[in-house]
């Protein structure tokens, strides 16, 4: 066995999704999305990768780094993945990771797992707990009839795709970054979320290499915002995945949510795509209540886990 770091070469990248692929079929990962995630990391933040070799061949991926999402002053996210043959090494490599982040003296370590992957039980061991729990689901748009949901918009009321829109001039994203920031103030969870700054949103949004700006919906009464939902592409099979839904609190409770829900639905199927997914908090009643009409089927949770204090380790 042999831990060596990540030097973040084609070959490497490659090693880390077949790694993933092997470990967790069901959660694929997009190396150009994990590429583009690397390149928009806060440049101050942590990020320390190592890959776990076994002869030729690499078996385990490991890393510690400053939250993406929500880059919460010194709380570092822990990840590691091991192929079925080196699960074994589980505590060896749980011992290198401690071991490698004592010197940024992390006051938390977070990590994000599925309650069905053998890290949820490994790091409920090490003392980690749980904060908040979030649905992955699926809308199988085989058999799935709109017209029971199908209802006039309120008046004045339009949807626009993002492609329609000019949605590369500056001003236009301001408002677009406004309405999202301030939607996802009401998104329920447990603590409150660091919101990024316009540009770390503009760059790590609008050049998303899934960005699809014809499935990026905006609810537009005149020339104001009131309402999105948006659909990027996915590494799985056809399939499409929902970032952010959300309506304006003035504008909600009138059905703006829902049509705009079928209109990425309906672009989904034009676009030839079977699948479409989403992730909800377990505490975001009004949009699961949505999803659930829709007919969107719950998979395993993901259970956000956080470790605080951060045992110090001897010597
Ligand atoms: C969730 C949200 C998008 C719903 O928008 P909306 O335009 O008010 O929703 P709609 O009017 O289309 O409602 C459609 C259905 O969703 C469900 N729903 C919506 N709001 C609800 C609420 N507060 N409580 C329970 N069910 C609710 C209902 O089934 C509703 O149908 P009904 O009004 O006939 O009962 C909106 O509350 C919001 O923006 N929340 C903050 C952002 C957020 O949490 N987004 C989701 C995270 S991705």
């Amino acid at each position: 066995m042999h831990i060596r770091p990540f030097d973040f070469s084609n070959a490497d990248y490659q090693a880390y999704v077949a790694v993933r692929e092997a470990t967790h079929p069901e959660a694929p990962l997009d190396i150009a999305q994990l590429q583009h995630t690397d390149r928009t990391r806060s440049k101050e933040g942590v990020m320390e990768r190592f890959l776990l070799e076994w002869g030729e061949q690499v078996v385990g991926v490991m890393e510690f780094a400053t939250p993406y999402y929500d880059p919460k002053p010194g709380a570092l996210e822990v990840r590691y993945h091991l192929r079925p043959e080196a699960q074994s090494l589980e505590d060896a490599v749980w011992a290198f990771l401690m071991e490698q982040l004592a010197s940024h003296t992390p006051k938390e370590l977070l990590a994000q797992v599925r309650e069905d992957w053998p890290e949820y039980r490994f790091l409920l061991a090490q003392g980690f707990a749980e904060v908040e729990r979030r649905w992955e689901s699926v809308l199988d748009l085989h058999g799935f009839d709109p017209s029971p949901f199908e209802l006039p918009l309120p008046a004045g009321i339009t949807l626009r795709p993002l492609s329609e829109l000019p949605w590369q001039e500056k001003g236009f994203q301001r408002a677009l970054y406004t309405l999202e920031t301030n939607l996802l103030r009401d998104v329920p969870s447990a603590e409150p979320i660091n919101l990024w700054p316009f540009e770390v949103w503009q760059d790590r949004t609008l050049n998303d290499p899934n960005l699809l700006p014809e499935g990026y919906f905006l609810a537009m009464e005149n020339q104001q915002m009131v309402g999105v939902t948006m659909l990027f592409k996915s590494k799985r099979p056809q399939t499409l995945r929902t970032g952010l839904t959300g309506v304006i609190r003035s504008h909600r409770r009138r059905g703006l949510a829902l049509a705009l829900k079928l209109r990425a639905i309906e672009f989904a199927r034009s676009y030839g795509i079977r699948y479409v997914r989403t992730s909800n908090h377990q505490t975001n009643r009004p949009i699961l209540a949505l999803n659930e009409a829709l007919g969107f089927a719950k998979e395993p949770a993901t259970v956000l886990l956080r470790l605080s204090p951060v045992p110090q380790r001897p010597g």
